[in-house]
C-alpha cells in the first residue's frame, strides 16, 4: 500500500504517508504549556502507527493572538523543556511531530485578547465585530513571534512546523481579498497577499536553518457565499504556486473559513469520505513540493485512493485519529475490519466550543488515555453477568466485560441491535456513517464472545435463568408524549423514520435534530409535502450544533419547509394543533392532516425497580440512567462502568 510507504516532507523522513492533522483539544496547560493529559493524548497516536503528527495551534503572542484558554504557547521559555518532553514521547514510537503556529486574527475574542482583535483590514467579523487593522509595525512585530515560536519549537525538538494561513485565520485573511483591503505590500496583488506567509517562511528557515521544514496550511477555497471576493479554487491554485515560490516545503490543503455557519473544513455527516479529492488534486498538479491533502478520509481503502489517485503525497486525517488512535496500526497489521471509525457527528468540535475540551462520540478514552491507559483486568473469569439492551451503552458494556472474561448475555427487544443509532442512521442514505458505531461496537462484543438475544423482552425472570451475578440495565429512552388534550392523534417520529407513511399536511412538534430529521424522511417520500415544524424555543435547531443544523436543513433548500420556533402545543385536534405564543401567550391554530411528535426522550426508569427488586447488583446506564442521551455520554457510561465493576 502506497499509504504505508514512507515519505518526505522537506528533509523528514516520515515512516508513512499518514499524517494526523492539526486538532485543537483544550488539553494544553493555561500557561501554554502541555500537560500530560495533552503528551499521553499525542503519544497514543503515535504509538498507534501514525507517521506525522501536527499539533493543535500555537499562539505566538497573549496579546491580540489567543483563541483558547488552553492553547499552546511556545514563546514562554518555561515551556520549551515540557515541550521537549512531549516531542520525546512521540518520537519514541517513531512518528514525527510539527508545530502549528497560529494567530486567529478577527476570529479572535476581544474578551480574551484585552478588548482587542486584530484583521489585515477593518472587515466585521461574523459577530460583526470590526477589528483593527494592523499596523506595519505590528505587522513586522507579528512576523518575529511566528519566527521565534518556530525557533522554539525547534529547540524542543520539533521536526518541523507548519504556519496556519487557512480556515479565515489571520495568515488566510491576508490570502484572502474578502477580508484583506489593505494598499500597502501586504494587500491587493497575489504576491502582496502572500507576502506575510511567504516572509515568515523565508524568517524560519533564516533562524532555523534551511533543513528545517517549513509548510503551509491554507484553505484553497473558503466556499464562502456570504463574501464575494472570497478565495475559490483558481485563487488557492495560484496561492499555492506563490507558497511554493516562497520557500515552503510543503502545502497543507484545506478548504472553508469560520465566516460561515456550515463547516466546509469538519465536514458533517452528509459530505462523502474523499470529497476533497478535485480539489487536493488541482493543488498538486500545481507545484511539486508535498502535498498533504484532508478529505474527510475515515477508511484505509479511500486514503489510498486518494494517494494512488495522485491526489495528494500524504493523506491529511483528522478525526479518524480521534476515534481510533490505532487504525493506521490496525491497517498495517491488516486488521482493517477492527478500525472503530468516526461517523462524522463533529461532536468533538461541538464539545470544544461548548465546555472547552474535545470529546468523542464513539471513543470514551479520548483525552483520558493517562487514566485508561491499560487495558481493562481480566478478572471476569467467567462469571455471569447480563446486559439489557442492546443500543450503545449496553453495547459498548458488554463489549468490555465480555474483554474483561465475564460471561456476558445481551437481551435485545428489537431484532436488531443499535437502538438510537439505528434510527438515527435510517434518516437519510449519509447517515450510514453513524450505523458504523453498530458495526464497530458488534465487532467489539464478538471478541468479547457476548451471546446476543435479540427478539427478547428482558424480564427479571427471564433473566434470573441465566443466574447472572449483575444486571447492567441499558434500556434507553422512552419519547415524551405530553398528556395533553388529543395527543393520541399523534404519532411518533420514530415511527415516521421507521417507514409509517403520511400524506398531506404534516406539522412536527419538536425542532430539534430529530425533528428536523423526520422531516428530510418526510420529504424523501414525499418532496411536495407541505411541513410545518414548531417549538416552544426561540430558535428551530437551538440545542443542535450550528454546522449539523446547516446540514440537515440545507437537504430540504427548496422544500415547503415552515420553521415556527417559539410555540408551545396545548392540543392535537382531528385538522391541526393549537398552540400558544412563549412571549405573549396568544392563541394559534396550524392546520394539519398528521402530527409528529419529537419532543426527545425521558430516561427510561419503568424496568429499574422490577429489577433492582430482584438482583443484588443492577447497575443502570445511558438513557436509562441520564437525559438527555448523547452517544458519547452513553458510550462513555457503558466503558466506565463495565471497566470499574467489581464484584
Ligand atoms: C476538534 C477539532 C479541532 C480542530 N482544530 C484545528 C486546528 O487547531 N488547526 C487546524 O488547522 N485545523 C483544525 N481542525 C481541522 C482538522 O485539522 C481537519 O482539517 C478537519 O477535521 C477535517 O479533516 P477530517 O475530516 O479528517 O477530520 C480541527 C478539527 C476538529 C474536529
Ligand atoms: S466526536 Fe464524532 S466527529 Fe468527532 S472524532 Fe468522534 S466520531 Fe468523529
Amino acid at each position: 500500500m502506497k499509504l504505508l510507504e514512507k515519505g518526505y516532507l522537506g528533509t523528514c523522513q516520515i515512516r508513512n504517508r499518514s499524517v494526523m492533522t492539526a486538532m485543537t483539544t483544550g488539553f494544553a496547560g493555561l500557561d501554554g504549556a502541555p500537560t500530560e493529559q495533552l503528551t499521553r493524548y499525542y503519544e497514543e497516536r503515535a504509538k498507534g502507527g501514525v507517521g506525522l503528527i501536527v499539533t493543535e495551534i500555537f499562539r505566538v503572542n497573549n496579546v491580540h493572538g489567543v483563541a483558547f484558554p488552553r492553547q499552546m504557547y511556545a514563546l514562554n521559555p518555561m515551556n520549551v523543556q515540557p515541550l521537549a518532553q512531549m516531542t520525546a514521547r512521540v518520537h519514541q514510537h517513531g512518528a514525527k511531530i510539527f508545530a502549528q503556529i497560529h494567530h486567529g486574527g478577527s476570529t479572535n475574542a476581544p474578551e480574551m485578547n484585552n478588548g482587542r482583535i486584530v484583521a489585515p483590514s477593518a472587515v466585521p467579523n461574523v459577530s460583526g465585530i470590526m477589528p483593527d487593522p494592523l499596523t506595519l509595525e505590528e505587522i513586522e512585530e507579528l512576523k518575529q513571534q511566528f519566527i521565534g515560536t518556530a525557533a522554539a519549537c525547534k529547540a524542543a525538538d520539533f521536526d518541523g512546523v507548519e504556519i496556519h494561513g487557512a480556515h479565515g485565520y489571520l495568515l488566510c485573511e491576508f490570502l484572502s481579498p474578502a477580508f484583506n483591503k489593505r494598499e500597502d505590500q501586504y494587500g491587493g496583488s497575489l504576491e502582496n497577499r502572500c507576502r506575510l506567509i511567504n516572509e515568515i517562511v523565508q524568517g524560519i528557515k533564516a533562524v532555523c536553518g534551511k533543513d528545517f521544514p517549513v509548510g503551509v496550511r491554507f484553505s484553497c477555497d473558503e466556499h464562502d457565499p456570504f463574501h464575494e471576493d472570497s478565495l475559490k479554487l483558481n485563487d488557492g491554485i495560484e496561492i499555492a504556486k506563490c507558497l511554493e515560490a516562497g520557500g515552503a516545503d510543503f502545502l497543507d490543503v484545506s478548504n472553508g473559513n469560520y465566516f460561515c455557519p456550515h463547516s466546509e473544513n469538519e465536514e458533517p455527516y452528509s459530505y462523502a469520505q474523499g470529497c476533497r479529492e478535485a480539489e487536493t488534486k488541482a493543488i498538486k498538479d500545481a507545484v511539486s513540493v508535498p502535498v498533504i491533502g484532508v478529505s474527510n478520509i475515515k477508511s484505509p481503502e479511500v486514503a489510498e485512493k486518494l494517494l494512488q489517485d495522485g491526489a495528494c503525497d500524504f493523506v491529511g486525517i483528522g478525526r479518524q485519529h480521534i476515534a481510533d488512535p490505532e487504525w493506521i496500526k490496525k491497517t498495517a497489521e491488516g486488521r482493517p475490519e477492527e478500525i472503530a471509525h468516526c461517523i462524522g457527528c463533529l461532536y468533538c468540535f461541538e464539545s470544544l466550543m461548548t465546555v472547552g475540551y474535545a470529546r468523542c462520540s464513539v471513543n470514551p478514552k479520548m483525552g483520558r488515555e493517562g487514566i485508561f491507559h491499560d487495558d481493562p483486568v481480566k478478572d471476569g473469569n467467567g462469571r455471569k453477568v447480563a446486559v439489557v439492551g442492546g443500543g450503545v451503552a449496553g453495547m459498548e458494556a458488554a463489549a468490555v466485560l465480555g474483554q474483561r472474561g465475564f460471561d456476558v448475555t445481551l437481551y435485545e427487544k428489537d431484532s436488531k441491535l443499535g437502538g438510537e443509532v439505528n434510527l438515527a442512521a435510517a434518516t437519510a442514505p449519509y447517515k450510514d456513517k453513524v450505523g458504523w458505531l453498530t458495526t464497530t461496537l458488534t465487532k467489539a462484543m464478538e471478541k468479547g464472545n457476548v451471546k446476543v438475544c435479540l427478539n427478547t423482552e428482558a424480564t427479571p425472570a427471564l433473566v434470573k435463568e441465566g443466574a447472572p451475578i449483575a444486571v447492567f440495565l441499558a434500556a434507553g429512552g422512552k419519547p415524551i408524549v405530553p398528556p395533553l388534550p388529543g395527543i393520541e392523534k399523534a404519532c411518533l417520529a420514530a415511527d415516521v423514520i421507521r417507514g409509517r407513511k403520511l400524506t398531506g399536511k404534516t406539522v412536527i412538534v419538536g425542532g430539534g435534530l430529530t425533528g428536523l430529521e423526520t422531516a428530510e424522511v418526510l420529504f424523501r417520500e414525499d418532496p411536495d409535502m407541505d411541513i410545518t415544524v414548531v417549538d416552544m424555543l426561540p430558535k428551530i435547531g437551538m440545542t443542535m450544533y450550528p454546522p449539523i443544523y446547516d446540514d440537515v436543513v440545507k437537504q430540504m433548500n427548496g422544500k415547503a419547509l415552515t420553521l415556527c420556533p417559539g410555540y408551545m402545543l396545548k392540543e392535537v385536534t382531528d385538522n391541526g394543533v393549537k398552540v400558544t405564543k412563549t412571549d405573549d401567550q396568544s392563541e394559534a391554530f396550524i392546520t394539519a392532516d398528521n402530527v409528529v411528535l419529537a419532543m426527545g426522550t425521558r430516561p427510561n426508569t419503568a424496568l429499574i425497580k422490577d429489577f433492582e427488586d430482584a438482583f443484588d447488583r443492577v447497575l443502570v446506564l445511558g438513557q436509562t440512567a441520564k437525559n438527555p442521551g448523547r452517544i458519547a455520554t452513553s458510550m462513555f457510561d457503558g466503558y466506565i462502568n463495565a471497566r470499574a465493576f467489581e464484584f
